[in-house]
C-alpha cells in the first residue's frame, strides 16, 4: 500500500459490515476515512471508531442512490484533504425470489443501491482521481455475480453488471495510472440479512440459512481486499469457495451450467440444509 502516499479513503456503507471492517483496518494504518453512511448512528459509531483507531474520519452523511449526495462526498474529501488515494463503493442490500414473483419496484431498489450507486460513485470521484493521474477504484461486486445462483436474480444482475463496470475501468483509466479491483467475496458475517428482500419464503429460509452457516468475519474480507489492493490485483476473490466455482467457470461454462442446473433440478443446496 506504500503506492498511496496521502492515505486517503472514501468508502460507502462505512457504518457497517465490511464497509466498517475497512475503515478500521484503513484507520490502525494512519489512514484517512471519509465515512460515507445513510445510518446517522452507525456514521457516528464508526467515525469514533476510526479516530480511535489511529485514523481521521470525516463523516459523510450519504444515500448512495441519490448522484449528488456522492458529488458533494467527492466535494468534500477535496475540500478538507485536497484529493482521494482509495475509492471504495461497497454498500449494498441483499434481495432473492424466482424472476416473475420479484416486483418492479424491487428491481428499481435494488438496482439504484447495487448498481446505480457504484456507477455515480465512480462518475463523482474519477474527475479527481484523472487531474491526480493516480489512485484506486475498489467496487464490492460479490460471487453471486458470477455463479449466477437460481432465484436471487435481481442480486446477481447488479453485481454482474458491477463486475462488467469494472472491467471496462480496469481499462479505461490504465492509461491515467489509476487502478481498479473488483471484490467477489462468497457469505460472510455482516448485518447484511437486515435488509434482505425476498419474494417468497422459500428462498428466505435458503438465503438465511446460507448466512447462518458461514463464521467468516469481515476483517478477514478487508485483509484480503488489502492486500488485493497492494498487489494492484483486479479479480479479488477473498474465499476458497468463490475460487473455487471461478476456477470451473472458467474452465468449462457450459459443464458449470450443466452442473449447477442438477443441483437445482435435485434441490441439493435444501436437501444439504435440511429445508425439504
Ligand atoms: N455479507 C456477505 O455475505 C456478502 C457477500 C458478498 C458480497 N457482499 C457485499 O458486500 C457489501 C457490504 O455488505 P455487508 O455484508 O457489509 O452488509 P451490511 O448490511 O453489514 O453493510 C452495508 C451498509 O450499507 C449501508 N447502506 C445501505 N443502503 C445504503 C444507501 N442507500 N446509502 C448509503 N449506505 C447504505 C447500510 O446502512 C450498511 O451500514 C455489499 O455490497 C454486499 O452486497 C456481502
Amino acid at each position: 500500500m506504500n503506492r498511496f502516499q496521502g492515505k486517503r479513503a472514501f468508502i460507502t456503507g462505512a457504518g457497517s459490515g465490511l464497509g466498517q471492517a475497512l475503515a478500521i483496518v484503513l484507520a490502525r494504518r494512519g489512514w484517512k476515512i471519509g465515512v460515507a453512511e445513510i445510518d446517522p448512528d452507525r456514521t457516528r459509531k464508526t467515525s469514533q471508531d476510526v479516530n480511535q483507531a489511529g485514523g481521521e474520519a470525516l463523516a459523510i452523511p450519504c444515500d448512495v442512490t441519490r448522484p449528488e449526495n456522492l458529488e458533494a462526498a467527492a466535494d468534500a474529501i477535496l475540500a478538507q484533504w485536497g484529493g482521494i488515494d482509495l475509492v471504495i463503493n461497497n454498500a449494498g442490500v441483499s434481495g432473492c425470489g424466482l424472476m416473475e414473483e420479484i416486483d418492479p419496484e424491487r428491481w428499481e431498489w435494488i438496482f439504484n443501491i447495487n448498481l446505480k450507486s457504484v456507477i455515480y460513485g465512480c462518475r463523482a470521484f474519477i474527475p479527481m482521481l484523472k487531474n491526480q493521474g493516480s489512485g484506486h477504484i475498489v467496487n464490492v461486486a460479490s460471487y453471486l455475480g458470477f455463479v449466477s445462483a437460481p432465484e436471487s436474480s435481481c442480486y446477481n444482475v447488479t453485481k454482474a453488471g458491477i463486475i462488467s463496470l469494472s472491467e471496462t475501468l480496469r481499462i479505461e483509466l490504465a492509461k491515467n495510472h489509476i487502478g481498479v479491483s473488483v471484490v467477489m467475496p462468497s457469505f460472510f458475517k455482516t448485518n447484511l440479512m437486515e435488509q434482505l428482500y425476498a419474494a417468497g419464503e422459500r428462498q428466505e429460509k435458503l438465503v438465511r440459512a446460507l448466512f447462518e452457516k458461514t463464521n467468516v468475519k469481515p476483517d478477514k474480507v478487508a485483509h484480503s481486499i488489502l492486500k488485493g489492493i497492494a498487489a494492484n490485483r483486479f479479480y479479488i476473490l477473498p474465499q476458497w469457495d468463490a475460487k473455487l466455482i471461478w476456477l470451473i467457470k472458467r474452465f468449462s461454462p457450459e459443464l458449470y451450467l450443466r452442473l449447477f442446473s442438477f443441483i437445482y433440478r435435485k434441490a441439493l443446496v435444501e436437501k444439504f440444509f435440511r429445508l425439504q
